[in-house]
């Protein structure tokens, strides 16, 4: 594990393996930010040349490793690019995401960046912890080193209470999404849904147990109990497994609670399509498809350790969609949990069954607003790409859901619940509701119209991150190769803004 610390900036004298300088990057050429000011005084004249000779640019990704004289104490500056704007929280934690990579051998390293805000400390942190996580469970021969032992974080702020606030902040949110990376990247094998909830039970445990520990209340539901519960839903996906059905809740339930917010998220632990089977390309990243049951998880853990004055229901259904001869076929009607039925029309839009279920169940609480995460359809996939989410919902939540996503750094946009999905959602001849139309256009909106039938009006916001959860590309910022974590801190941030509007 490594440790973060924090220390008055004054980077050439600091004594580390590695000091990680931040770069601006402008129309006079680049310059150091203003938390290494005196590596620039002891560049002096020569920092311009020496930049340019090893092609320093400042711009965002960037990481150019030099060995030093005697100009500063360490062996080793790391130069990585922040754009042209050093204040902006964002572009840091890309930065510090992309040192982390950068120099993840180094035993001791320090961070120049920009830090002379809480919100900024925060930023360095975030995403040098999520920048260098790594996946390493599977693996018969670890790499060796791979995290540094000591990191110190130079900041202008280090003697101040905020800016250890704002440490122990960024390590919750750090260790949230880095639950979240580890549940989507275990193999599907070991993350059936009895497993995944032992999963949930171990983290609940570890962060609800010691003095001074939130109050967390677990519960986690078999497949029995869904079926005495009428979970119709949830179970005419997990019937074709050999791994039963679960369902696990959180509730975080502060005295001083100035409003309830109810969370679901999808945990279909392997989505192979079911009957309407997959195509083989397909099926390749749907361990990841349990990510929305993750993320309310972990982000529900995380409003916890943060106290943060909200009250907190989180719903986390767990599936796993096979073929079998006890599969639910194309034609079957499902008794929801709400008692609304369904036609089903193809086996692979199995997200909302489980969704619809566990929403009913929210909204039997009574919360002030609901929020739901999943990776529900490749339509959002192919209309936002692999980073930029989907959201859908009451007007009333949609633009709080975004703002969240900027407080973040994560990028969500709003997309509609077209008129014309009431039609076509209640278009069977046998049912309430028609499951899939077959229409190939807008599927991800008709989904959200068809999850809407089951939030009882409340309001409420919809986040399909379909594509999100794995990044099957090279590592970015802090975002690694694989699990992803997306959407976790949007979920903190939302709940914390609904905590200051609210209060
Ligand atoms: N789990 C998939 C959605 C998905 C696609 C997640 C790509 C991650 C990456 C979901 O259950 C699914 O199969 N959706 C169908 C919906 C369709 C049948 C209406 C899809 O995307 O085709
Ligand atoms: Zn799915
Ligand atoms: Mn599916």
């Amino acid at each position: 594990m490594t440790s973060y610390s924090l220390r008055s900036a004054s980077p050439a004298k600091t004594r580390a393996d590695a000091v990680v300088v931040g770069v601006v990057a402008g129309q006079e050429g680049p310059r150091l930010c203003d938390a290494a000011a005196d590596v620039t005084a002891a560049y002096g004249r020569r920092l311009r040349p020496f930049l340019s000779t090893m092609g320093v640019t400042g711009k965002a990704g960037e990481a150019v490793k030099a060995p030093t004289r005697d100009e500063v104490n360490a062996p080793l500056l790391v130069f990585v690019g922040l754009g042209e704007d050093p204040s902006d929280p964002v572009a840091v934690r890309r930065a510090a995401g992309v040192a982390a990579r950068g120099v993840a051998n180094a035993a001791s390293v320090a961070l120049a960046l920009p830090s002379d805000t809480p919100e900024l400390v925060a930023a360095v942190v975030e995403g040098h912890r999520l920048g260098g996580y790594t996946f390493t469970a599977y693996k018969s021969t670890k790499p060796e080193a791979g995290e540094p032992n000591d990191v110190v974080v130079l900041t202008p702020l280090a003697r101040r209470a905020e800016a250890a606030e704002a440490l122990e902040r960024a390590q919750v949110l750090a260790d949230a999404v880095t639950l979240a990376r580890d549940w989507v990247n275990t193999p599907p094998r070991d993350c059936t849904p009895p497993l995944l909830a032992e999963l949930v039970s171990a983290a609940h445990k570890e962060v609800t147990k010691g003095r001074g520990a939130p109050k967390v209340q677990l519960e986690v539901f078999d497949h029995e109990q869904l079926a005495d519960m009428g979970c119709g839903g949830i179970l005419s996906v997990g019937n074709s497994s050999a791994s039963p059905s679960r369902l696990v809740k959180l509730t975080w339930a502060p005295k001083d609670a100035v409003t309830h917010l109810a969370l679901v998220g999808k945990g279909v632990t392997f989505d192979s399509g079911g009957l309407t089977i997959k195509p083989s390309s397909s099926m390749l990243n749907m361990k990841g498809d349990m990510a929305g049951a993750a993320n309310v998880v972990a982000a529900t853990l995380a409003i916890a350790r943060l106290g943060l004055p909200v009250k907190v229901t989180a719903y986390a259904p767990m599936a796993e969609n096979m073929v079998s001869g006890t599969a639910t076929r194309p034609g079957d009607v499902i008794t929801m949990r709400n008692g609304t039925t369904v036609e089903i029309a193809n086996t692979d839009a199995e997200g909302r069954m489980l969704l619809g279920d566990a929403l009913a169940l929210a909204v039997e609480e009574g919360p002030d607003v609901v929020v739901d995460i999943a990776t529900l359809t490749g339509h959002m996939q192919l209309a936002l790409g692999d980073k930029v989410g989907a959201v859908m919902g009451t007007d009333d939540q949609v633009p709080a859901v975004l703002a969240a996503g900027v407080a973040a750094g994560e990028q969500h946009w709003h997309m509609p619940i077209p008129e014309e999905m009431a039609e076509r959602i209640s278009s069977s001849k046998v049912a309430d509701l028609l499951q899939h139309d077959w229409v190939r256009w807008g599927g991800g909106l008709y989904a959200s119209a068809f999850l809407r039938e089951f939030t009882g009006g409340l309001p409420w916001a919809h986040l399909d991150i379909a594509g999100k959860e794995i990044n099957t590309g090279s590592p970015y910022g802090h975002v690694p190769a694989g699990a992803t974590g997306f959407g976790v801190t949007t979920l903190v941030e939302y709940a914390r803004s609904l905590a200051t509007s609210a209060g």
